[in-house]
């Protein structure tokens, strides 16, 4: 291993830098040379790369999106994509390649695997969906993003007497409205993993005006039908005073917090030792306070694990 290449993929997440600083500076303490392909797949498949040295992650720890830019690629997912794409890894001279991103990310680099690239993926998804690592870059930044607007919310929910129902990012998981609707106190968490009734939630807000709640957080994820039409149920069942704010990519920006930046200091870190040991198709995964090496095939045949005992209890203290 001569020369890597590393690239972000995807939507952005808060610590992709941090991640890139730590492949760069790993990687050139153990004499490699980095490539930095821009805007992900497409940077591959359109040749669009550039020599990163010491200086060029300078100063970006602190900063969310990512300085090489990123994409969804759907060219990448053609044949005539991938030859090009392989033509640019030939052309840059890169032994390996370090991928930053969630599961369509993992997949493209799966697809590179097979054709002959040497491959190691950092999980980097604010959703948090990808299985066998506890946590990915970002939602730890997102989770905060969240819990801290639904504070916000809240000064004005009790200062009205409003019901509002707050929309966070998810599209096909949870995880975010679980470990913020927790964070935030929600009354109700609704998301794809759980099955839920309207009825029953109507009866929740019921309950909690008589006993003299003055207002109430419905926390939706994105993927668990959509806030506006949760909201328009409400109002019409219940006849309660309610709004619906939908957080949107405001919770996907702003400076990483520690934990984002620490985990991505190391998986960046071992992304790079994997490549160098001999070692890809892997995922570097974070697993009970641990670092692990995953295989791709591992971590796609899982579903990401959603916590029902967290979700009993999230439900238990909003009683
Ligand atoms: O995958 C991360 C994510 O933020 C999802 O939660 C969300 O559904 C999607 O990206 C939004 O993507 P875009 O940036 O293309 O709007």
């Amino acid at each position: 291993m001569r020369k890597i290449g590393v690239l972000t993929s995807g939507g952005d997440a808060p610590g992709m830098n941090a991640a890139l600083r730590a492949v760069v500076r790993k990687a050139i303490y153990h004499g490699l040379a980095v490539v930095g392909f821009r805007r992900g797949y497409h940077g591959l498949v359109y040749g669009e790369y550039l020599e990163m040295q010491l200086g060029s992650v300078a100063d970006i720890i602190h900063r969310g999106g990512t300085i090489l830019l990123t994409a969804r690629t759907p060219e990448f997912m053609e044949r005539r994509g991938r030859e090009q794409a392989l033509q640019t890894i030939e052309k840059s001279g890169v032994d390996g390649l370090i991928v930053i991103g969630g599961d369509g990310s993992l997949r493209g680099a799966d697809a590179l695997e097979k054709l002959g690239v040497r491959t190691v993926v950092i999980p980097g998804t604010i959703d948090n969906d990808l299985a066998c690592s506890d946590y990915s870059i970002g939602f730890d930044t997102a989770v905060y993003n969240v819990t801290d607007a639904i504070n916000k919310v809240r000064d004005t929910a009790t200062s009205h007497e409003r019901v509002y129902v707050i929309e966070v990012m998810g599209r096909t998981s949870g995880h975010i409205a679980l470990a913020a609707g927790l964070a935030g106190g929600a009354e109700s968490i609704l998301v794809p993993e759980v099955p839920f009734d309207l009825a029953e939630v109507c009866e929740r807000l019921q309950r909690g005006v008589k006993r003299g709640k003055l207002h109430s957080i419905i926390l939706v994820a994105e993927g668990a039908g959509g806030a506006l039409n949760v909201g328009e149920e409400i109002k019409k069942r219940t006849k309660m005073e309610t709004r619906v704010t939908i957080l949107g990519h405001l919770q996907r920006g702003g400076t990483p917090t520690a934990f984002d930046r620490i985990l991505a200091s190391r998986l960046g870190a071992a992304a790079v030792d994997l490549l160098c040991s001999g070692s890809h198709g892997k995922m570097a995964a974070f697993r009970a306070s641990e670092l692990h090496a995953v295989s791709y095939d591992k971590v796609l045949a899982e579903k990401k694990e959603f916590s029902q005992e967290l979700y009993r209890l999230a439900t238990i203290l909003a009683i």
